[in-house]
């Protein structure tokens, strides 16, 4: 007799918690509920404990899959656990790669929702502070592990962009990424870094105001700058946070090519569940430049 689940680990062991949370409830196989609001109500109590500062899976109603060599998410609020216990000195032990990649994934899901077309006054407070949080700590998180200070904002920075997920939505960064973790197997927090410099790019001419905030969040100088030049120095500042933890900047450190092309293309351009959030619109042809310009072509 199993009355609760208790979920502990990084995004991928809270996701996994969370379906054994309905599986044991309501029987069924994980195909049975792929897609959005196909639970048909509360599974097992369950509290999760995440133990990277990444995914804010412990705050979102998502659990991620690949399934048949694709990512494929479960979407509902009967994902949402009965409690999350978010303790920073269960991520002190976590190594600078582990730390890099979990956290610039929290990164992208503060900026993306801020900038999502179902972002709201309500949600961007959270986003913009965990954009804060996360941007002043990641450096200190990865290259000084046992720093308490920096592991809390980069835990509650997380946390914070969780709830924003559930509230705002992701966008091409997560749909544009998700293909590399499918076939690829790339890790999550990667893929979405490799993507992130080729979509702020693409995406910052759709709200100048919105990025420029988010460029000085990420603490680039923009004081004295026109409002276009302050928006797009939030891609230098994208760039440079991912240089600095040290995570793969081309897509041909992970072994994607050009004839890789089509495929990605195909498999983004099926994401309509979160590239209706981003805010600026892409046609195939426009997630095929992206990928160009991310392979350096
Ligand atoms: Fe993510």
């Amino acid at each position: 007799m199993i009355d609760g689940i208790v979920g502990l680990g990084g995004g991928s062991s809270l996701d996994a918690a969370k379906m054994a949370s309905i599986l044991l409830r309501f029987g069924g196989n994980l195909r049975d509920y792929l897609g959005e609001n196909q639970v048909q109500g509360r599974g097992l109590p369950m509290v999760l404990i995440p133990t990277t500062a990444g995914t804010g899976s412990e705050s979102t109603p998502n659990a991620l899959f690949v399934v048949d060599g694709e990512k494929q998410a479960v979407v509902s609020r009967h994902l949402l656990p009965e409690a999350a216990i978010i303790d920073p000195a269960l991520t002190l032990s976590a190594p600078p790669s582990i730390t890099a990649s979990a956290g610039v994934d929290a990164l992208v899901h503060a900026c993306e929702t801020y900038t999502s077309l179902g972002s709201t006054p309500l949600s961007e407070m959270y986003s913009l502070r965990a954009v804060e949080l996360i941007a002043s700590s990641i450096r200190t998180a990865v290259w000084h592990g046992s720093d308490l200070k920096a592991r809390t904002d980069m835990a509650l920075g997380s946390f914070l962009a969780g709830v924003a997920i559930t509230n705002a939505g992701t966008g091409a960064v997560h749909a544009l990424a998700y293909p590399l973790g499918g076939k690829y197997r790339v890790a999550h927090g990667v893929s979405n870094s490799l993507m992130f410099p080729y979509v702020a790019e693409y995406n910052v001419v759709s709200n100048l105001t919105k990025f420029a905030i988010l460029a000085k969040a990420l603490g680039e100088r923009v004081e004295g700058l026109s409002i276009r030049d302050a928006a797009l120095s939030f891609v230098n500042g994208v760039k440079a946070i991912i240089r600095d933890v040290r995570l793969p900047e081309t897509l041909a450190e992970v072994g994607i090519g050009p004839s890789d092309i089509p495929h990605l293309v195909e498999v983004a351009s099926r994401q309509t569940r979160l590239l209706k959030n981003n805010p600026r619109l892409l046609t195939r042809d426009d997630i095929e430049a992206i990928y160009r310009r991310a392979l350096g072509l």
